[in-house]
């Protein structure tokens, strides 16, 4: 896998065992280092760092880095299952009881379907991200609240939705989407850190328009792709949309 020659390396500083750090940079066919200096051509790293894997770009190799946030967002009721509210629940729509998250990303959007009690798989194809949600969805079934609930963690498989999608062994009533789209500016002030990180490192989803089609065929009931609010909807004129902050969900039924 030559996908993350000189941009990523592992990052080992004498956390304890080594071999984690090891077997992940062999993994992911990427260099190990020890310290990091100006020779290094790599801009990102992985480490395990406070009992969380995370990915640091060199702005953020003293301040923490960024992992898969586990925990509930802002007004978010903290009891399992949530109530099914809001835009993306709207989006979801009633009947609605499975659903493939075929882009995970940072795993907020699908932490959030998860908590509103939907039966969820999750699918990502980059191996670093993959990696990330591992280790986030491994802390989520530590929890307390998922342990005396006896609830397990979605299901994550790390591969291209669109060939995963030939061959799933059940049909979701839902497929939901949320590719990179081009930022409507070079630099956005209101981009989350996590997102221009996730941008730098793998680009925008260039086949995305190839990912709708493939979602449609695969989906028992609809599919919804959630957009910046400048953005063109991926499928054409949609059957129902809602508005989000910034973002909108367009929702597609199957007839
Ligand atoms: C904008 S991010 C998703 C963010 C996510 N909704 C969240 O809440 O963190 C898009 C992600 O989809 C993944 N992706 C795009 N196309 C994919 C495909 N065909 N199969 C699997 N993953 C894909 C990208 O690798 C990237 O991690």
């Amino acid at each position: 896998m030559q996908k993350y020659t000189g941009k990523l390396a592992v990052l080992y500083q004498g956390q304890g065992d080594s071999l984690p750090f090891q077997r992940l940079a062999e993994k992911l066919n990427v260099p190990l280092y020890q310290v990091i200096n100006d020779d290094c051509p790599e801009s990102f790293f992985l480490t395990w760092r406070d009992g969380s894997l995370k990915l640091l770009d060199k702005e953020l190799l003293k301040k923490g880095g960024l992992v898969v946030d586990i925990e509930p967002r802002n007004g978010e009721q903290r009891s399992w299952p949530a109530p099914k509210q809001g835009p993306l629940a709207q989006a979801l729509g009633r009947k609605t009881r499975t659903v493939i998250d075929a882009t995970t990303g940072w795993g907020q959007d699908s932490l959030h379907i998860f908590r509103m009690g939907y039966e969820l798989l999750c699918i990502e194809r980059s191996p670093v991200m993959a990696e990330l949600l591992f280790d986030g969805f491994r802390r989520l079934a530590e929890q307390d609240w998922m342990q005396s609930l006896n609830l397990q963690p979605p299901r994550l498989i790390n591969g291209n939705a669109i060939e995963l999608f030939t061959a799933l062994a059940f049909q979701p009533d839902c497929i939901y989407l949320d590719p990179m789209f081009p930022p409507k500016r070079k630099k956005s002030a209101l981009a989350k850190k996590s997102m221009v990180v996730l941008r730098d490192l793998l680009g925008d989803d260039q086949d995305k328009e190839e990912l709708f089609a493939a979602a449609v065929k695969a989906a028992g009931k609809r599919v919804v792709v959630k957009s910046p609010d400048y953005a063109e909807p991926l499928g054409g004129k949609p059957n129902e949309s809602y508005q989000g902050k910034l973002i909108r969900y367009d929702v597609y039924f199957k007839d």
